[in-house]
Formats: structure tokens, sequence, C-alpha cells
């Protein structure tokens, strides 16, 4: 094998690991915080209604119309949004447009697990910041980075830092704070105002969550024109494929349907927290469409996560010092959310081995 062929930091990195996404088995399926629900009745529309011959052509390049319908929603300039093929790929382009070769990328540990991964993929150094053993916030150095991912509401934890720490870092911060709210519209606070305030600060948004659509891969950035600029130069010509800039402009002028689906996994999420809060869970406080729990001193998470994947439940297992005692499980639909509650009685019980 020529193993030499592939560069140095290539060849030792350990590529992100998604969650699993079996085809064909009947599975409840809680492990990679998806959206239970439908999207929009006007995505169906836009779908069925896309003119194929378009395909011949290249899309536009910029992604405008969906820029100018979020600078409508945002109350901001075009000149202020960008569109990504997912927020991933807004991240990674945030890596390739902030941070020089000799700079490094901070974020919160735990958090996100595709930051360190990007920073291998940029061969540049990582400034992970501990939170304490409740994963509440702590104030990163002013001068520790070039980048900062500050993910709020946090994952895996689901809980939401304060604004007013996360403004006060982005004050003091030298380089960019790119705060990810890829939860925030399960929340009851965003920052969205602080990247139009300050001209380090970008928000990250997804149409993989609240809206359902994971599978289009449309994400977005809001900060100031520099910022925006400098990503436009380090894209893709056409990141946004032509099928998923009209169908991401369908479910953005859709805005109600959204809000009521998030409104229904927020009243799903009460509901299931205290539920397990009843089995002895230690249910964190969720401000996203998940939760992240302690299973009580009878079983291990690891052991919790075996047992519910033979009873056909996927939910996710973060192995490791930080977060090896927790699981997190994604708000499924009524359903779903009773076929966990009854697996985890069983499993209590003791009736699975
Ligand atoms: C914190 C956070 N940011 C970004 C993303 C990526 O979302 P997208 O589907 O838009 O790439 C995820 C996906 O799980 C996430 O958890």
């Amino acid at each position: 094998m020529r193993t030499e062929l592939i560069k140095g930091s290539v060849r030792g990195l350990k590529a992100y690991v998604p969650g699993e996404q079996p085809e064909g088995q009947k599975v409840v399926k809680l492990n990679t915080n998806e959206n239970p629900y439908p999207p929009s009745p006007q995505v169906v529309q836009a779908l069925q209604q896309f003119d194929a011959d378009t395909l011949r052509k290249y899309p536009n390049p910029s992604s405008d119309a969906v820029r100018a319908r979020l600078a409508e929603l945002h109350g901001c300039g075009v000149e202020n949004v960008f569109v990504g093929n997912g927020s991933d790929e807004v991240l990674a382009l945030c890596t390739r447009a902030f941070v020089e070769d000799s700079g490094s990328i901070g974020f919160f540990d735990p958090s996100y697990s595709l930051y360190p991964v990007l920073a291998a993929i940029r061969d540049v150094g990582t400034c992970p910041v501990e939170l304490d053993g409740t994963f509440q916030w702590q104030m990163p150095a002013p001068d520790l980075c070039s980048l900062f991912f500050l993910t709020n509401p946090n994952a895996p934890t689901s809980m939401r830092f304060p604004k007013a720490d996360v403004e006060a870092f982005c004050e003091t911060f030298k380089g960019v704070v790119l705060v990810d709210e890829a939860y925030v519209d399960f929340a009851s606070e965003h920052c969205m105002d602080l990247a139009l305030k300050y001209q380090n600060v970008l928000t990250l948004r997804t149409l993989s969550k609240s809206y359902s659509l994971a599978a289009l891969r449309v994400g977005y950035v809001v900060g100031a024109a520099p910022l925006i600029e400098a990503l436009m130069k380090v894209k893709d010509s056409y990141n946004l494929d032509g099928v998923a800039q009209a169908l991401a402009l369908a479910a953005l002028n859709d805005v109600a349907h959204m809000r009521a689906n998030a409104e229904r996994i927020i009243a799903s999420r009460q509901g299931l927290s205290a539920a397990l809060t009843e089995f002895g869970f230690d249910v964190s406080p969720s401000e996203t469409n998940f939760l992240w729990v302690r299973p009580p001193a009878a079983i291990t998470a690891q052991d919790l996560f075996d047992k519910l994947r033979e009873c056909g439940i996927l939910v996710r297992y973060f192995p490791g010092p930080k977060t090896g005692q927790h699981v997190r499980i994604t708000i499924g639909d009524e359903n779903e959310v009773a076929a966990l509650l009854s697996a985890v009685g069983s499993i209590l019980k003791g009736d699975v081995i």
C-alpha cells in the first residue's frame, strides 16, 4: 500500500463518524436529531413542480433567492447572508477563510464532535475549552485561537449558555466567533442579533433540524459583510444545487409550519423529560430537539444504549470520560416516544437481558 501518496495529516486523520443510518430495517431512530414530522407541504409542492429541464443548466452560483428570503427573515442585507451545502459545509469553509496555517480552532469540550475533525483536515491546532462537570459555561481567553465554534444550545449536552456570557465573549475575543445555532428553533433565546452587532461574529443555522430537511443539505450564516465575502471567495462555484435552492426557498416561505413542528417537539420533550425523571434518570434541561440523560445507578449508559438497540431503538452514545455516563436521545414522534419509554421500563425491570 503506497500510503506516502496521501498527505501526512490525512493519513493519520480520524474521520468524523456520523450517526448510524440503517436501511431497510424497522428501527425507532432517535440517534441523529432528525425531525420526526414532515417538511412543509409547500416543499412537497415545489418538489413535484420542479422543472426537470432546468437541471441542464448550472444553478444560481450564490443562491441569491434563498439569501434574499433569509435577509428578509433576519432583517439584514443580502450581503450579510451566506448559504451552504448543509451547515457542515459552512463550518468547513470557515476553517478555510478565517484560520492561517499557523492558527488554531477553539470549541467547548464536549461539543459537536465534527469541530476537531475540521481542524485536523486543515492541519491546524485545536484549543478545546473544558466544560465543568455539569457542562456549564467557561469563559475562553480572548486570544485563545483564530476561530471559536460556540454551539448554543450546546450539543450533545442540550443546554443553552446564557446570552450575556456569549456576548461578553464576543466582545473581547480577538478572532472570529461562530455561534452554531443548529438547534435554536427549540430554544428560548437566540444570538442572531450578535452577528449583526459585532464585526467578528457569525451565527449559523440549518434547515436540517427544525425545517425537517436533513437530506436536502442546506445551512447558512449571518454576519458582517466582509466575513460573508470571504466565505464567498473560498466556496465551490455552485455549492448549493438547483433542487436544494428551490426547496429551501419553499421551506423558508412557510416558517409557520416549522414553528408548529418545533412547538410539538418542545411539548413532547417536556413529557419525555418528566417520564424519564420518574424512572430515576438525571435529565439535563434541554433547549434542543434531544435529551441528554444520565441513567439511574442500576444501569450504565453503555448498557442502556446496547439494550435499547436490542429492542430496536437507536440512541447516541459517546464513550469517553466527559460524555460516557450519558446518552443522547432525539425527541421522536408520539409513537416513538411511547416505544422508548416502554423499552426503558422493560430494561430497568430486568426484562431485557
Ligand atoms: C451542532 C451542530 N452543528 C451543525 C450540524 C450540521 O448540520 P447540517 O445538517 O446543516 O450539516 C449539526 C448536525 O448534527 C450539529 O449538531
